[in-house]
């Protein structure tokens, strides 16, 4: 016997206000031609004032129990994976615990950028298999609007702010491929990267805040490499091949990323979930955000294996593949 994490609940959240490039164009040099020609954005959604990361995680967190048919005081971990976190401490997931009413276990914050959700649910996974916990919460969120330097154009085109949640139940399984749940998760990162992406402030550095900095060219070649062989890592750990995979969801960063993953893996664009257009890059939102999307409009179903991977900023990069 082997204990399985299943998804039991998806739920997702994006800030009312939505921007578009028309919008952008007027602010600084560039267009809506190149933005979509370049990235696939068309529009992002913005925080209002005040609206923190917490406040978008709760509020995808809610529906994800709600979805689940559970309440906050059933779970016994919770997990926030941001970058932007309300404060430097406490975690923002202590203040997500107080806000669903959770008063047992505990609540800690994952960072790994963009990949953070994948680190997060790799994390949540772990107590789980190893018997510590039985039910948790797993939660993208992300407010990269108050960290965009909002005048550098090759930058602030590219993000949005949003938050997707899953919770996670443990379930026996016979402990092969043919397991309903997390099947295997896959980490990888390597730090000699780090000021490829990144942020150019922080408490001990420099005592500001910072704004996003990225070499976006270098960001993309590592980003189609290490996603590749991410994927193919899953694909040999299970068994399959990418015929096996019914749906691909991938991080959110850039139209031709996901279309460069899926030609390498052989996924016609109809097995791809894509949210990037209306999202854009939402960080560690992005790919709960769009497996919630999937869930919730009918085209992933119970029985589905899914893939999910994604790449970021340390460079951190990962992959899991799940039988929803
Ligand atoms: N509008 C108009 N022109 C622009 C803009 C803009 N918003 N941004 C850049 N340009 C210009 C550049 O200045 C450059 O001009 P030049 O040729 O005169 O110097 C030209 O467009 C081409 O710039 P490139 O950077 O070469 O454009 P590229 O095709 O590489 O696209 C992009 C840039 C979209 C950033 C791409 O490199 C990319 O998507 N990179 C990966 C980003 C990513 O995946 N991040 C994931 C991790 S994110 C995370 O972890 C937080």
């Amino acid at each position: 016997m082997t204990l399985r994490s299943r998804i039991v609940g998806v739920g997702a959240y994006l800030p009312v206000r939505v921007v578009t490039n028309e919008e952008l164009a007027a602010k600084v040099d560039t267009s809506n031609e190149w933005i979509i020609e370049r990235t696939g954005i068309r529009q992002r959604h913005i925080a209002a004032e005040g609206e923190m990361t917490s406040d978008l995680a709760i509020a995808a967190g809610r529906k994800a129990l709600e979805a689940a048919g559970l309440k906050g005081e059933d779970l016994g971990l919770i997990i926030v994976a941001t970058a932007t976190p309300d404060n430097t401490f406490p975690a923002t997931a202590t203040r997500v615990q107080a806000g669903l009413g959770m008063t047992k276990g505990f609540a800690l914050d994952v960072q790994a950028v963009c990949s953070g959700f994948i680190f997060a649910l790799s994390v949540a996974d772990n107590f789980i298999k190893s018997g510590q916990v039985t039910s948790a919460l797993v939660i993208g969120a992300e407010t990269f609007s108050r960290i965009l330097d909002w005048e550098d154009r090759t930058t602030c085109v590219l993000f949005g702010d949003g938050a997707g949640a899953v919770v996670l139940q443990a379930e026996k399984g016979r402990g092969d491929k043919s397991d309903t749940g997390i099947l295997s998760t896959h980490l990888h990162s390597d730090g000699r990267h780090y000021d490829l992406l990144k942020v150019d402030g922080g408490p001990s550095s420099t005592q500001t805040v910072g704004f996003l900095r990225m070499e976006g060219r270098e960001v993309f070649r590592h980003a189609v490499t290490n996603l590749a062989a991410v994927v193919n890592e899953a694909l040999v750990a299970n068994d399959m091949v990418s015929d096996d995979i019914t749906w691909l969801v991938p991080h959110q960063a850039n139209m031709r990323i996901l279309e460069g993953t899926g030609r390498k893996l052989k996924m016609s664009a109809d097995r791809i979930i894509v949210t990037v257009d209306r999202h854009a890059n939402t960080s560690a939102a992005s790919v709960p955000l769009a497996l919630a999307e999937a869930v919730n409009d009918g085209r992933i179903k119970t029985g589905d294996v899914v893939l999910l991977e994604a790449m970021g900023g340390g460079f951190t990069w990962g992959a899991a593949l799940v039988r929803m």
